[in-house]
Parts: structure tokens; C-alpha cells; sequence
């Protein structure tokens, strides 16, 4: 750790945690984690140890021969929480903290038995990226630090936990109607990457070292639709070398997961809107996996450099999905991404530093900062490092990156200085200064074409001229080629054409929810009634912030759709994650009063 975090309590100065190992108790009534966790420091320690809690209530704090550590519990700050300031007696190497989560941690939803498939059991998930470990565990909660953790966990005997980790056994737990379960994690991981979820469980192989997690009622879809997961594990370390991690399982959460994916390694968070039941949107897999290089072996040193984690994760992950299904299907993909990124930026405005890649995030929560703008425009970066030394070239580059900086977490210029002694005179050639220090997306940046995506767009642009497809063309589309089309409609439309759009290309009832939720998008922002109760649905039931964004955004456009938005958050906010409340209140706060 020499980086100083301006997101953590941290100090550089100060020894760093080498190891957790937690033992802790699920608790579904008062809805809190509690038990202790021991620190491991890399050096022997005396005087001031920081740590970074958030809602935590400590308990006692001891050196591993029972003798009291003193330590003292800042006022909480709105964005990086207390810091937890231990004083260390000389010579101490290990702390043993207890402690206490509060039921509204950030870091964790509990969901009620209602909120799940099956409706009969309590369901548990966290979610510490980027600075939320430490409303789970008291810990140095900057990626600049790594840490091996082993776990043990105690949760009612019906359900079963899984972690960011591996299997280390399980057995009765110490009470009765309570069970056990252990992990351990051997490789060093930034504590954004611990990640606890414990609901009714069932895991279905898809190969020797890949298996799906989720609720039994979702499991088997669950399997169908991630049946290619080991070609997509072979074609990722063909590209980018040996996967490390051991094994590659997944677990599909309940809707209200306010991400598409997480890259908790070992263990893949999921929501179970991908299950699209065409295998259409395994795209997200391929970006989670691709983290396993990209994020999780090379991470970024803190989250000013978060495109390094996603750029590069979006860059990689289009190398699966071109190796895997063509070059017709990434040019679509780009096109799609570029769409993401165009109403980033309109969202921030061309000339705000939230769309620099190099970001300066002192005193800004990082969950405010979050937008596709690293990931796009991140990714379009390396795609024209890329073009400019040739693919040859470039896939050496990638893998010496991914070779030298392994385990270890980096920051921008680490990251440039690198580009420049491996392949010189580059960054000069692409305008890397533009591209990391300034706003908005520079002029050179690359430009994807296909056939099918001109004619596309160009169908679509012909909308308000009368163009339409034929219901033969229209189905004959694959699920990228309808998103890319209904992406370039306009954004409102008479109620005639909506209609003619819900009828001939059956998007009410579609499974997939990139295509339903753009086809709402629509339908919303046009005030179209006949869509109201499926906008409804959609909106009680999932908490995917990718959705609920350009949904609430849509409905404040007219005066009864922004009545329709209120009337349904007030019945959803009970069951979204806090971060989605957050995201839903900030788009419903800029609605006309
Ligand atoms: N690591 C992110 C999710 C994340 C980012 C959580 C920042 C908290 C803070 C994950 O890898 C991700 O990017 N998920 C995307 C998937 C997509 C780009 C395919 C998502 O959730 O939509
Ligand atoms: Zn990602």
C-alpha cells in the first residue's frame, strides 16, 4: 500500500492487513452479521492502527494473547463511514475484532421470504464494490491493499452459504437448527471482493471446475443457460493466459441484485434477469470472467482508476464475444455500448470530469460517479492502442500487462508508464492525455461497422419517414439486432406506433430484459397506457440499477407517467437494495414538482 486512498482510512504509513479470518453468525431475525475477525498484519505493529468501518458496532478488540486493545470509534462520515482507530500494544501481529453489522448495512440486502423464488426462505447477498467492505467487515477498505481471508459461517441448517472463495467444509454449527460453513482463499484479493450470499441453494456442474448456484425453482434455467460456460473459460485463457482462480462458479441472486454481474471471484454474482432463456445475454458472464485477468489479478490502486478495471474488462470482453460468435455480433455490441455511453455523457454534460477517465474523486462517493463512461470510453481507449500497434502486437502487450502487474493493484500512470516502455511512442500516437485528462469522448475515437448495423440504424433512422420492416425481416433478427434497432427509434412515439411495435415485434412479452426494458424505455417516455402494467411489473420485481435508471428516467417525461413512477416506487422501495433507491430518488428528484 503506498498509494494514499482518498476513499479509506488507510494509512500508507501504517502496517497492512495480510490476512482476515472471519467467524461469524448469520443473523435472519435481527438482520445482522455478527462474530469476530481476526487481522493478520504483514508487519509486527505498535501505536495507531486505521481501519475503515461503516455502521459497524465494535464490540471489543484483543491481541492473540487475550490483552485488550484500546480503540476508538470516529464520528461516522456521510461517504467513507468511521474510522476505527485500534492502539496497538508493540509487537502486535494480530487483532482479533468483535464486532456487529447494523441491519441497514449498505454492504447487505435481506431480503424477506416473499422477495425470493421460492417464498419460503430468507435470502442473504452482499455487495462491497467499491466502498462497502466495510459495512461487512472492519478492514483497510482500499484496493491498494490484498488479502487471503478464511471464513467460517453459521446460518440457519435449511440454507446454505457460498462465498468469494473456496470450500474449506461444513458441519453442524454450535447451536442446534444452525450449520456451519467454511471457506478459505488462498489467493490475495482486494476486500472489494469478499462476498457472502446464504439463501435455499442448489448448485448444478456445467464442467469439471464450473458450477451454477441459485434457488432450486431457477437452477436448472439457470444451467441450460450457461451450459457454454467452459468454451467461453477455454476461449478467455487462450487470450489471456491461465486462469487462476481454481474454480468458476456462479451464483444466480434474486432479482432485486442491484447489478447485472459481479466479479466476486471463485463466485460470480448474478441477477437472474440474463436468464433470457436464448442464452442471449451470456455476454455478461463473459464480462464478469474476463475480470478474472483484468480486476481481479490486476486491480485498480483506488477508484480514481476504475476504467483500468472496467476499460479493460469491456475490451477483453468483446475479445470473448468476437471469438465466440463473429465479428457481425461485437460490432453490435460496440454499437449497443455506444448508445450506453452516449446518454452517459448527455447525463453528466460533454464538459463534466465525471467523463474524464482519470478521475479525481476526493470527497465523491464512488456509487455517484459510477456510469458506463469507464467502461465504454475506457474500452474504445484500448481499442485504439490496439488498431494503432496492431492485434499481433497488442495481444503480446496484454498478456506481459496481465504477467507483470499480477496481484498487484495500479494506478493510471503505473498503467501508462508501462504501455510506454512496452510499446513505445503509442500513447503519443493515440492521444492518451486527451483521452485520460480530458472530458467527453475525443475525435479519433474508433468507429465500428458492420452491415448488419447499417442497416439497422438506417432502417430505424427512416422511422419518422415512414420505414418500416417487414415482420419477416423483423424476425429473422437476432436479439442484438433488435436491441441496435429499437436503440435508434425515437424516443417518443404516437400511440399508433407504439402499438404497431408492441404487436409486430412482440416486445411486451419478451424474457429478455434488455429488449423489454428498451421497448419500456419507449413505451414510457410516450406515455403509452397499454404498457403501464408491465412497466409496473417490471419495476416491483427487479432492482437492476442498469433498469431502473432509463425507466424512471422515461416515465418523468409526462404527467401521468410521473404519477404512474411514484405510486410504483412507493410499493417497490421496501424491496429494492439501498444503492437502487438511491439511483430511483436521484432520477424522481429531478422530475418538475
Ligand atoms: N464490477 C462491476 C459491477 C460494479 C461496479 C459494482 C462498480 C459496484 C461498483 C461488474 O463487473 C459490471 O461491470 N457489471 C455490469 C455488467 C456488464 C458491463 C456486462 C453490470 O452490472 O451491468
Ligand atoms: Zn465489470
Amino acid at each position: 500500500m503506498n498509494v494514499k486512498d482518498p476513499h479509506s482510512y488507510a494509512d500508507p504509513s501504517q502496517p497492512r492487513t495480510e490476512s482476515l479470518s472471519l467467524d461469524i453468525d448469520v443473523d435472519f431475525d435481527r438482520r445482522v452479521l455478527s462474530g469476530t475477525c481476526v487481522l493478520t498484519l504483514a508487519s509486527p505493529g505498535e501505536g495507531p492502527l486505521d481501519l475503515d468501518t461503516k455502521g459497524l458496532a465494535i464490540r471489543s478488540a484483543r491481541t492473540a494473547g487475550g490483552a485488550d486493545v484500546p480503540f476508538e470509534l470516529a464520528p461516522a462520515e456521510e461517504v467513507l463511514g468511521s474510522r476505527l482507530r485500534l492502539e496497538l500494544p508493540a509487537g502486535t501481529r494480530q487483532v482479533a475484532i468483535a464486532y456487529e453489522t447494523s441491519p441497514d448495512s449498505v454492504a447487505l440486502q435481506w431480503l424477506a421470504p416473499a422477495q425470493t423464488d421460492g417464498k419460503r426462505h430468507p435470502f442473504l447477498f452482499s455487495q462491497c464494490q467499491a466502498i462497502h467492505a466495510r459495512a461487512m467487515v472492519p478492514v483497510q477498505d482500499t484496493p491498494a491493499i490484498r488479502v487471503r481471508y478464511t471464513a467460517s459461517v453459521t446460518v440457519p441448517e435449511a440454507l446454505t452459504a457460498v462465498m468469494s472463495a473456496g470450500p474449506a467444509g461444513e458441519g453442524p454449527g454450535p447451536r442446534p437448527g444452525t450449520r456451519t460453513y467454511r471457506f478459505d482463499m488462498p489467493q490475495p484479493i482486494p476486500p472489494y471482493l469478499l462476498a457472502l450470499a446464504v439463501g435455499d441453494l442448489r448448485g448444478k456442474d456445467l464442467s469439471g471446475r464450473s458450477r451454477v448456484w441459485a434457488e432450486p425453482g431457477v437452477v436448472d434455467a439457470a444451467a441450460w443457460e450457461f451450459e457454454e460456460m467452459e468454451s467461453i473459460l477455454r476461449t478467455a485463457e487462450r487470450l489471456f493466459g491461465p486462469y487462476e482462480w481454481d474454480r468458476y462458479d456462479m451464483l444466480v441472486l434474486p432479482p432485486s441484485f442491484p447489478y447485472g454481474g459481479m466479479e466476486n471471484p471463485r463466485m460470480t454474482f448474478l441477477t437472474p434477469t440474463i436468464l433470457a432463456g436464448d442464452r442471449s445475454l451470456v455476454d455478461v458472464v463473459a464480462h464478469e470472467l474476463a475480470h478474472s485477468w483484468t480486476g481481479n489479478l490486476v486491480t485498480n490502486a483506488t477508484a480514481d482508476h476504475f476504467w483500468l478495471n472496467e476499460g479493460w474488462t469491456v475490451w477483453a470482453e468483446r475479445r470473448i464475444v468476437e471469438a465466440l460468435h463473429g465479428e457481425k455480433e461485437t460490432s453490435l455490441a460496440w454499437a449497443i455500448g455506444q448508445k450506453a455511453l452516449d446518454s452517459a455523457i448527455e447525463r453528466f454534460g460533454s464538459g463534466s470530469p465525471m467523463t474524464k477517465l482519470k478521475m479525481d474523486l476526493r470527497g465523491v462517493d464512488p456509487d455517484d460517479s459510477f456510469s458506463s463512461v469507464p467502461y465504454e470510453k475506457g474500452s474504445r481507449f484500448l481499442v485504439l492502442c490496439e488498431r494503432a500497434v496492431g492485434r499481433e502486437r497488442f495481444d503480446r502487450f496484454v498478456r506481459e500487462y496481465i504477467d507483470r502487474f499480477r496481484f498487484t493493484s495500479i494506478t493510471t500512470d503505473e498503467f501508462l508508464a508501462f504501455l510506454e516502455e512496452r510499446l513505445p511512442g503509442t500513447a503519443a500516437a493515440v492521444g492518451a492525455g486527451a483521452w485520460m485528462d480530458e472530458p467527453g469522448l475525443p475525435a479519433n475515437a474508433p468507429v465500428f461497422r458492420s452491415e448488419a448495423l447499417e442497416s439497422l440504424t438506417a432502417l430505424a433512422e427512416g422511422w419518422a419517414g415512414g420505414r418500416r420492416p417487414s415482420p419477416a425481416e423483423a424476425a429473422a433478427w437476432s436479439p442484438s439486432e433488435l436491441l441496435v434497432y429499437l436503440q435508434h427509434l425515437p424516443r417518443e412515439l404516437p400511440a399508433e406506433e407504439c402499438a404497431w411495435l408492441d404487436a409486430n415485434l412482440s416486445l411486451s412479452g419478451r424474457g429478455n430484459h434488455e429488449l423489454l426494458v428498451e421497448w419500456l424505455t419507449i413505451a414510457a417516455g410516450s406515455d403509452h397506457e397499454p404498457a403501464f402494467g408491465r412497466i409496473a411489473e417490471v419495476l416491483k420485481r427487479v432492482g437492476r440499477m442498469k433498469y431502473l435508471r432509463p425507466l424512471y428516467t422515461a416515465l418523468g417525461r409526462h404527467e401521468r407517467t410521473r404519477a404512474l413512477a411514484r405510486e410504483v416506487y412507493a410499493a417497490a422501495r421496501p424491496t429494492y437494495h439501498v444503492l437502487s433507491c438511491r439511483t430511483v430518488e436521484s432520477v424522481m428528484g429531478k422530475y418538475p414538482a
